[in-house]
């Protein structure tokens, strides 16, 4: 194909040079064969480029699909939040409690992604991944309070007052790489009260920052 396809055109080339050039020195045979050889080199140089283009462009594509195949693989980030006072309305005390007694947090007006048990007060972790937490407790009258947030059985972080009267407060919060059903909570520390009114002063929160 490729041989007579240049024989062709060689041909056509010669008719056309010799009816315009037959009164002036006409190409060479040579001369054309030279021009022929030159244009096909240079054909052939064009393909071995555009093959060369395309096998990019190819391995491209298929990294980008690749790519995108792996983000469909990634589960979608799950949006999970929440925010809870211990009372719902009125006045609450607890305390002093004779043991370190979890605090059940029932006024939840955050509960994104529904982590956050209201009956229990415990927050249990839908996805592997970092969350953050705050807490932060009231005491009043100079009974002195004190909390620990507790990571499953372990006591991660601790907020602690005691005062010789009036309203008291404290908080902390900490950033966890928690497991799927890693369990997440809020003690008051043996002894202690806590206070909270419908004004919600007694809290805890917590969001996942993000997956891991
Ligand atoms: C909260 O915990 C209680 C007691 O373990 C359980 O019966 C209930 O199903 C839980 N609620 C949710 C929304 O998971």
């Amino acid at each position: 194909m490729k041989i007579s396809g240049s024989l062709t055109l060689l041909l056509l080339l010669g008719s056309v040079s010799a009816q315009e050039t037959s009164e002036s020195n006409p190409p060479t045979p040579s001369d054309l064969y030279a021009a022929l050889k030159e244009m096909t080199a240079s054909l052939v140089q064009l393909k071995a480029d555009m093959a060369t283009e395309r096998a990019q462009l190819k391995a491209e594509v298929n990294k980008m699909k690749t790519e995108m195949d792996k983000m469909k693989e990634q589960p979608p980030v799950q949006p999970v939040a929440f925010s809870a006072s211990l009372a719902v309305e009125g006045e609450l005390h607890i305390g002093p409690v004779p043991s370190d007694t979890p605090l059940i947090y029932r006024h939840v007006p955050t509960n994104i992604g529904n982590a956050y048990n209201t009956t229990t007060g415990v927050f249990t972790a839908p996805v592997r991944g970092a969350y953050h937490f705050e807490f932060h407790i009231n005491s009043a009258n100079s009974r002195s309070t004190a909390a620990f947030l507790v990571k499953n059985s372990e006591n991660v972080f601790a907020a602690h007052e005691s005062q010789p009267a009036h309203f008291m407060s404290s908080s902390n919060g900490v950033t966890l790489l928690l497991e799927v059903g890693d369990k997440v909570f809020v003690r008051l520390a043996a002894t202690s009260h806590v206070f909270d009114n419908f004004n919600h002063h007694t809290t805890f929160s917590g969001h996942l920052l993000f997956p891991m």
